[in-house]
């Protein structure tokens, strides 16, 4: 799909790859409503853009705050005239603790944001895409929603519900205007572990411990940047950094293999 002069509506978009993805679209001519449940990130994503006035808007709120969702298509529309594509990108990670001392309101807290989130932005937004001309709608799900990593059971188990919700948006969506893509990203650069109120410090012994490799990251940037590509092409399914697609392939030649690869690495930090 064409970018210029779209709406696109982004969540996630006051830090990360979702400011990345809003920042893009703006540069490449789009007109974007920006959603996040931090105020001052998205205003700083204003300040970045540099957008001319009304391009660009900003929306701050709570993704699994159901009713504050299902209002946002007015809001939208109200500001930019139509919607024609929806970026989910907000979500938060898990304190790196095993299941077994893993509270359960922290596990409802992440499937509340990364897929109920989801849902609810899906579901607020999907008459209107199925409306318009030509349409999209991305998810981003991540290389942990097909792979399980120790330390992150609920993240993962939450990304895989966004793989499989959004695989079959895809297939229900056949014949219809509206391209549906799910994206897995492997690790970012990004600062997704203190915006998720993620302590950091055992990660880094354990990078220390294991000889102070930290392993290579792809840049917000270029992460961003892949992901308006994929729902400008409408793929059904894209991964970012070598990491994804190389554990992508080894997930489904050799599960168990892949399981305990990862298991491995995660040793130093969990015990
Ligand atoms: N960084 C990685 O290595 C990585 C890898 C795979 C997948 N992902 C996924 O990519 C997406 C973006 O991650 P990122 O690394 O850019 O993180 P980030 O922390 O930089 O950005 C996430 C943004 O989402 C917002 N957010 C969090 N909870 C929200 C809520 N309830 N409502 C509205 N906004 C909310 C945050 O305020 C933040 O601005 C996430 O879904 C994440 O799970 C990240």
């Amino acid at each position: 799909m064409q970018l210029a002069d779209k709406v696109f509506v982004v969540t996630g978009g006051g830090n990360g790859m979702g400011r990345e993805v809003v920042l893009q679209l703006i540069t490449r001519g789009a007109r974007v409503a920006a959603v996040d449940l931090n105020g001052a990130g998205l205003a700083e994503t204003v300040t970045l853009a540099g957008a001319a006035e009304g391009r660009l808007t900003t929306h701050a709120l709570n993704v699994s705050d159901r009713k504050a969702v299902l209002a946002l298509p007015d809001a939208v529309i109200k500001a930019h005239g139509q919607v024609d594509g929806l970026f989910n990108v907000a979500g938060i990670i898990q304190p790196f603790v095993k299941i077994n001392e893993l509270d359960f309101d922290v596990i409802e807290r992440v499937l509340n944001v990364n897929f109920w989130g989801v849902v609810n932005m899906t579901k607020a937004f999907l008459p209107h895409l199925l409306a318009r001309p030509e349409s999209g709608l991305l998810n981003v799900s991540s290389m942990g929603g097909f792979l399980p990593v120790p330390g992150q059971a609920a993240y993962g188990a939450s990304k895989a519900a966004v793989k499989l919700f959004t695989e079959a948006l895809f297939a229900e969506t056949q014949g219809t205007p509206l391209k549906v893509t799910v994206i897995f990203p492997g690790g970012v650069g990004t600062n997704i572990t203190a915006n998720s109120g993620v302590d950091a410090s055992k990660l880094e012994a354990a990078a220390a411990a294991g000889g102070g490799k930290v392993p290579k990251t792809t840049s917000p940037q270029d992460a961003g940047r892949q992901i308006i590509e994929a729902m400008e092409k409408g793929v059904f399914r894209a991964t970012i950094g070598g990491d994804a697609r190389f554990m992508d392939r080894m997930a489904r030649l050799s599960p168990r293999r892949a399981t305990l690869l990862i298991a491995n690495q995660m040793k130093a930090l969990l015990g």
